[in-house]
């Protein structure tokens, strides 16, 4: 990705500038969590694309660092809901300094990303980034109140997903693609882009969930079931084996008692020999595929193929 190094090496200065605070803890938490790694997709995802549109001004780095400010807020909060307590191969903010100040900086994050957004002065990515915030918070108030439904369905399931996850991804695709100016046509395509190798991405995040171990993956794996996440590889299984639904469903009724590790590897075990990861891999890649078919034939093949890589990326990541 050694095209966009110096746009990304801008976003990190802009992030840096962007988390300066007389509240001590607020830059404290803030370089934290976003200094100890991640991998910064949705903002390479809007400088790739500018850069493929050829873009030569300087909107798309500030725009950038507010679709990571808000991934990373929605990661400061998710991470106290789901009471997990490692996050970018680090203790998570909330191991470290607790949910109540997790949740605040959570919230300092989005209302930056709010600031930042007037100084940009464009009703159009306002309007874009307060929908996006909003389908988010809606996706995982979805969630959660869907938790252990073992009736969840397939399409249910993918709402969810395009809420909480994926319209992240367009709003950062169609970011790219509107401070270059294209047309109407190009920024749709562009966001759908976004939101099909969101959906990809999520759908193997839950996939690695069942195959993954903590160190590849640099946060907890293996807790969807437990937080009551029915997610598409355990659909998939469930809808083959009766025994398996009934074990969840026990799971579930039992749930104020302490969590049973020899559960955790039955479920794993038959999530797997019923092709439940398997199935959703297939998936993601197929969204992946989508993908790959929006992007427009450019004279800037290079800057494409990267963001063909990154679609498949998101398909065949192991971490
Ligand atoms: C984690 O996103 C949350 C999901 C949508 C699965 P990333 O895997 O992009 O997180 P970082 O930014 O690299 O840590
Ligand atoms: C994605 O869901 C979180 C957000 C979109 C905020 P998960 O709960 O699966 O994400 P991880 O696995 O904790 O990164
Ligand atoms: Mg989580
Ligand atoms: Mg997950």
């Amino acid at each position: 990705m050694k095209l966009c190094t110096d746009d990304m090496r801008r976003v990190n200065d802009c992030i840096h500038d962007n988390l300066q605070s007389d509240i001590a803890m607020i830059p404290a938490i803030g370089h934290y969590i976003i200094n100890n790694g991640g991998k910064r997709l949705r903002p390479l995802l809007c400088l790739l694309i500018a850069k493929m549109f050829d873009y030569k001004g300087d909107r798309h780095i500030p725009l950038a660092v507010v679709v990571e400010f808000i991934h990373t807020a929605s990661l400061l909060h998710d991470d106290v809901v789901d009471s997990s307590d490692f996050r970018r191969s680090n203790p998570s903010a909330n191991a470290v300094w607790g949910n109540q100040a997790s949740v605040l900086v959570g919230d300092y994050l989005f209302s930056r990303s709010f600031q930042m957004l007037v100084q940009d002065n464009d009703m159009g990515m306002l309007k874009l980034m307060s929908d996006v915030t909003n389908a988010l918070a809606e996706g995982e108030v979805l969630q959660l109140s869907r938790t252990f439904h073992l009736e969840m369905t397939e399409a249910e399931c993918l709402e969810v997903i395009e809420r909480k996850t994926a319209v992240l991804f367009a709003a950062a695709a169609e970011v790219g693609a509107h401070v270059s100016g294209q047309d109407a046509q190009t920024i749709k395509d562009m966001a759908e882009y976004g939101m099909c190798l969101g959906v990809a991405f999520q759908l193997m995040d839950d996939a690695l969930d069942y195959l993954s171990d903590e160190e590849a993956a640099g946060k907890p794996v293996g807790h969807d079931l437990e937080e009551g996440k029915i997610t598409l590889p355990l659909i998939h299984a469930m809808n083959q084996d009766e025994e398996l639904y009934a074990r969840v469903q026990t799971i579930a009724e039992r749930l104020q008692e302490p969590y049973h590790d020899d559960d955790r590897e039955w479920v794993r075990d038959k999530v797997l020999q019923y092709g439940g990861t398997e199935y959703t891999m297939q998936k993601a890649k197929a969204y992946a595929e989508r993908a790959i078919t929006l992007l427009p034939d450019v004279p800037n093949q290079d800057i494409r193929q990267l963001l063909c890589d990154l679609a498949n990326f998101s398909a065949l990541r192991l971490y």
